[in-house]
């Protein structure tokens, strides 16, 4: 089973990407199923459906060709299957605060509730084992990085707060009604979230689990979706998902003739080396730029064979971690790897929260965590194919 996740800053083109590689996978005989995680759907639209269609489904998986299912979260569906005695009873906290009943229905959707209905469809299709591959379509950037972070901190959540609170409630529910109007939960919404998470179980090892998921990071050659990717990268980094590939999409094509697409071309030429050296060693996929958007089957099929060749888009295309970061017992360390390099003196240097690490010729630019952007890079040593960064003591 493989899950591939394409992330991306707004418009860069992850649905097309995701859809893309759907098709390609479905048609070398791979079970496939691509799953929108925006709340925004546009999957459907990519593959030119009737959205009618898609609403009477609410949510379930809707099969394409054979070997092909894609599918939109109903988030209002989801929350009611899975978040119901939550829902309720965030829903009656906010109308006790004075707030009206309609809008307190519509705030009692927390954040996350969308992602971690997500993540059960994922977990348990990989328990049931239902599909050879699946293919995860994200939100813009801000919101899929949630997505990953999830899973800790709902561990978090459940070993250091939960079950103080649910004791604490039984403890105050006596005196409570004298003091306050406002409702304490009852023992069911705490049974409910026990639940859920047991649901959840193991959900983060799959996305850790570089055999399995590999991040595929969809990005455009412009100053500031670069930078946005480069955040991206550290980010899932931080969180210990692999990355297997960058997917460069809109390049112009080499034959531009006149003035505007040579200025494009040329800026483009720039950020191509940029992306380079950012992301060296994952490989790049560059796209062009379309003279059309990318509408139905026929259209994804195209774009799918653009990107992956003759390959099989499931394979692992990169499986090393290209960057570590620890901060045990005080000591923070950066440990990235940098495989094919003619060893050589490093010169680091940090301005603001990117580390910029030279070695002859070679030049990476990186983002820092932010435990790391108020340290100073001290020594670097080369182990194999590693630089190991030692940042010092913490900054506490
Ligand atoms: N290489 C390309 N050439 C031409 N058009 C493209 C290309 N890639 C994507 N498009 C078009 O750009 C639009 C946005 O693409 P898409 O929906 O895939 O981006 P997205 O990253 O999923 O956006 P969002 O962040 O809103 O989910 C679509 O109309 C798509 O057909
Ligand atoms: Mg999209």
């Amino acid at each position: 089973m493989r899950i591939l996740l394409y992330a991306g800053k707004g418009g860069v083109g992850k649905t097309s990407v995701a859809a893309a590689t759907g098709v390609a996978a479905s048609r070398m005989g791979i079970n496939t199923l691509v799953m929108s995680l925006d709340p925004a759907h546009s999957l459907s639209d990519a593959f030119d459906l009737d959205r009618t269609l898609m609403d009477k489904n609410r949510g379930a998986p809707i099969a394409i060709v054979p070997g092909l299912a894609i599918q939109e979260l109903d988030v209002h569906e989801e929350i009611s299957k899975y978040w119901g005695e939550v829902h309720k009873y965030i829903s009656v906290l906010l109308s006790a605060s004075g707030i009206e009943d309609v809008l307190a229905e519509e705030l009692a959707v927390l954040p996350g509730m969308e992602e971690v209905a997500a993540l059960l469809y994922v977990n348990q299709y990989a328990k049931e084992n239902t599909y050879d591959l699946i293919v995860l379509d994200c939100a813009p950037t801000a919101e899929s990085i949630r997505f990953v972070s999830l899973p800790k901190t709902l561990e978090w959540y459940m070993k250091k707060v939960f079950r103080v609170e649910r004791k604490l409630v039984r403890y105050m529910r006596p005196v409570a009604k004298r003091v306050s109007d406002i409702p304490l939960p009852e023992d069911e919404y705490f049974a409910s979230i026990e639940r859920l998470f047991q649901r959840l179980h193991g959900v983060d090892s799959l996305l850790t689990d570089p055999e399995i998921t590999s991040v595929r990071l969809v990005t455009n050659l412009e100053k500031m979706v670069l930078r946005e990717t480069q955040r991206a990268f550290m980010f899932f980094s931080l969180h210990q998902l692999s990355i297997d590939g960058v997917i460069i999409n809109r390049v112009f094509p080499e034959e531009g003739s006149d003035s505007f697409t040579r200025a494009w071309q040329k800026s483009q030429k720039e950020y191509m080396e940029l992306a380079r050296s950012f992301f060296h060693p994952v490989p790049l996929f560059p796209i062009p730029f379309y003279s059309s958007e990318i509408l139905g089957l026929d259209a994804l099929a195209a774009l799918g064979r653009e990107l992956y060749q003759e390959r099989n888009p499931a394979d692992i295309f990169y499986s090393r971690r290209t960057c570590e970061f620890s901060g045990e017992n005080g000591r923070h360390t950066a440990k990235i790897h940098l495989p094919f390099l003619e060893k050589g003196e490093v010169e680091l240097s940090k301005i603001g929260e990117e580390l910029i690490v030279r070695m002859g010729n070679f030049k990476r630019n990186l983002i820092l965590p932010r435990a790391f952007v108020s340290l100073e890079p001290g020594k670097a040593r080369l182990i194999d194919d590693y630089l190991v960064i030692d940042f010092g003591g913490s900054h506490e």
